[in-house]
């Protein structure tokens, strides 16, 4: 038992011994012929022996079992261990916390709000009527309500939000002024996806309301947060525009080298102005006292621009190959 070289060599060896045509059995078979008073003691001790060579059986295999178990190879404890690779974070995220880090480095903190809005938050208390034209542009997918009813009043239906512009007033409804805020978040609308729109995306908002607030000081933080953003040679154009919770409203233009390389000196990059003062009564503001202004703009566009992407819907593709890059 004990020179068994391997597991079968043992199995066989067992059969050998204790099998069924095994030396023990045959043996015990013997029994028999022996006389009466002699068989008690016989028996005992073929049963001894057997017991021991039972537990030399077991004991053989349990160290054949192990060193069957071990690698062939001796282990090198020396080589470099097998690394995790370590993920990073989406191109989009990186352009979101870099844009929160500016705003964050002159006074201004995150908001949030619901993506699941509703008209009065995302139309009306932005002094968008249900009538108005503006409407058109910001078409969205419209939600039922959960438990089935109809709201009597019909600005409370619900829909995804078209724009981080409705935290603006979920904001300034819950504290009083002065607001300084920064608004990161998704946004929807019923687009078709090509390589400049998706059914969703992400902008970020901006809400300044204090007393005397001018439109120098949103000149003077946009260009700040994008030179930061997008290198120190960024240049800012205002151009007047409309919104119907600003007054004046204007869209951003801005021009560097990176304008440059998509072959355009300026590029529209956000919207922004002086926050309506049907805007502040809305949310119980006096407009006599206070004043703020507002911008919004998408992550996408900035971060297209920033790394010179040609196709909004690489974002959303999950390639690793594209993801590695950034
Ligand atoms: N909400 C606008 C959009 O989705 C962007 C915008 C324009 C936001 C002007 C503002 C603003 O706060 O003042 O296109």
């Amino acid at each position: 038992m004990k020179a068994a070289p391997d597991l079968a060599a043992l199995e066989h060896a067992k059969g050998d011994w204790i099998g069924a045509h095994g030396k023990f059995t045959a043996l015990m078979k013997q029994l028999g012929s022996l006389p009466k008073e002699d068989r008690p003691a016989a028996g005992k001790l073929i049963n001894q022996a057997k017991a021991e060579l039972e537990a030399a059986l077991a004991s053989r295999r349990e160290e054949l079992e192990l060193k069957a178990a071990l690698p062939k190879e001796p282990t090198d404890f020396t080589l470099p261990g097998r690394r995790r690779a370590l993920g990073k974070l989406h191109p989009l995220t990186q352009v979101t916390d870099d844009i929160v880090r500016s705003f964050r480095k002159i006074g201004f903190v995150v908001a949030d709000g619901p993506e699941i809005e509703d008209e009065y938050h995302c139309f009306d208390a932005l002094n968008t009527p249900a009538d108005h034209p503006a409407r058109d542009t910001q078409d969205t997918f419209y939600l039922a309500r959960l438990d089935g009813s109809q709201s009597s009043a019909i600005n409370h239906q619900l829909l995804l939000r078209t724009h981080t512009s409705s935290v603006q007033i979920r904001v300034m409804e819950k504290q009083p002024p002065p607001v300084r805020i920064v608004v990161p978040g998704r946004v929807y609308r019923r687009d078709n996806a090509d390589a400049t729109h998706n059914p969703t995306f992400q902008q970020i908002e901006g809400l300044y309301v204090d007393k005397g607030v001018s439109v120098g000081d949103l000149k003077g933080t946009v260009e700040f947060v994008f030179k930061e953003l997008l290198g120190s040679d960024v240049k800012i154009r205002f151009r007047p525009h409309y919104f119907s919770y600003t007054e004046p409203s204007f869209e951003i233009d801005f021009s560097s080298s990176l304008t440059r390389k998509m072959g355009k000196e300026w590029l529209e990059i956000a919207g922004c102005g002086m926050v309506h003062p049907q805007v502040f009564e809305n949310v119980g503001y006096d407009p006599e006292v206070w004043t703020g202004w507002a911008f919004g703009f998408g992550i996408e566009r900035i971060a297209m621009i920033r790394y010179g992407i040609n196709d909004i819907r690489l974002f959303y593709e999950n390639d690793l190959r594209f993801l590695r890059q950034f």
